[in-house]
């Protein structure tokens, strides 16, 4: 049995402009231990698709379709189930380390009350047990640092202090929502390699949700791209950027900055992201696509498997996109 297995998700938006359709059937499952990344541009749906998972949708959305955990249905729970797998079973790290930190607390507060909350143990053994984890992320003299405000910390610190806090009820899934987006290329490196250990060390499954595909390679064994709430391709991520067999891939991969490319020879994809209050009835990628054709804008290509573990959703051969 997988883990967490999606299938024909969509998420919707009541808005006074329409239907915001961001999640549009999407199909995945993931297995214990595994790492999955989720990439697209922004506005492809990746966030919406995580909220879905955790019933964190805003009020105007609706969330159809079905999501299991360990072979429960869990999509659409009430909030108070919810909030028993949201603290145990699955946790999130959200982009902006701020706006989940309380500025009001101290770390060792915040830490212990979900620890005191969710398992019901004394303030000294949620701080002894918050201060061991704050070691885990390699935050050093953690013991001291649990009487520091969240501003006292740097940015990356603070996404150490994120990680810690989703890991303190032991999830067997981890979501990373953009987790390095508003660091420097370094301490990103840094957290990516503490995803990875923390992968390891705590037998955790990871979904890493990124528009960045340079911080993908190395982090993470299956990609999953996503293009107008839609899955292009997924696959084992070596195979899948030595040779892309979504164009919508392709056009990623020849976005990433390269040291064996000059800066100016960096190319973007032409277009502007879907209308998702007006997608077409095909491939929401055809009217950028280098390669449509009949009846890419009217059919959607159904998602289909080739070289075994891998699939695509493209009417174009794989000849084509290569
Ligand atoms: N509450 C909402 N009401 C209307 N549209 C929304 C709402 N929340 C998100 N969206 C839209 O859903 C789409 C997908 O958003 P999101 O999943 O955040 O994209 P990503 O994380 O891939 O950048 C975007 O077009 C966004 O504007
Ligand atoms: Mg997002």
């Amino acid at each position: 049995m997988p883990l967490l297995e999606i299938t024909d998700l969509t998420v919707s938006f009541d808005t006074p402009d329409g239907v915001v359709k961001a999640v549009n059937g999407m199909t995945l499952s993931l297995d214990a231990r595994e790492s999955l990344a989720i990439v697209g541009e922004s506005g492809s749906g990746k966030t919406q698709l995580a909220f879905a998972i955790l019933g964190l949708l805003a009020k105007n959305g609706r969330a159809a379709g079905s999501v299991r955990f360990e072979g429960q249905e869990i999509l659409n729970l009430p909030e108070t189930a919810l909030n028993k797998v949201r603290a145990n079973e699955i946790a999130m790290i959200f982009q902006d380390p701020m706006t989940s930190l309380n500025p009001y607390l101290t770390v060792g507060d915040q830490m212990a009350e979900v620890l005191i909350l969710h398992k019901g143990v004394s303030k000294r053994d949620a701080l002894d047990d918050s201060a061991k984890m704050l070691d885990a992320v390699r935050i050093p003299d953690a013991r001291a640092r649990l009487s520091m405000y969240p501003h006292e910390f740097s940015g990356g610190m603070r996404q150490r202090i994120m990680a810690a806090m989703a890991l303190l009820c032991r999830p067997k899934l981890l979501i990373a929502d953009e987790p390095t987006t508003a660091l420097d290329v370094t301490v990103q490196n840094q957290i990516m390699e503490l995803m990875a250990d923390i992968q390891r060390e705590f037998g955790t499954a990871l979904i890493l949700i990124t528009h960045d595909l340079a911080i993908v390679a190395g982090s993470c064994l299956r990609t999953l791209v996503m293009y107008g709430g839609r899955v292009m391709e997924t696959g084992p991520t070596d195979a899948l950027f030595e040779a892309p067999s979504h164009p919508y891939t392709r056009g990623l991969l020849n976005a990433v900055p390269r040291l064996d490319i000059p800066q100016d020879k960096l190319l973007t994809i032409p277009g502007d992201p879907p209308d998702l209050t007006d997608l077409p009835a095909g491939c929401p990628f055809s009217p950028r696509c280098p390669v449509s054709h009949e009846p890419c804008a009217t059919v959607m290509p159904r998602l289909e498997s080739f070289d075994s573990a891998r699939l695509r959703a493209c009417h174009a051969s794989r000849e084509a996109v290569a």
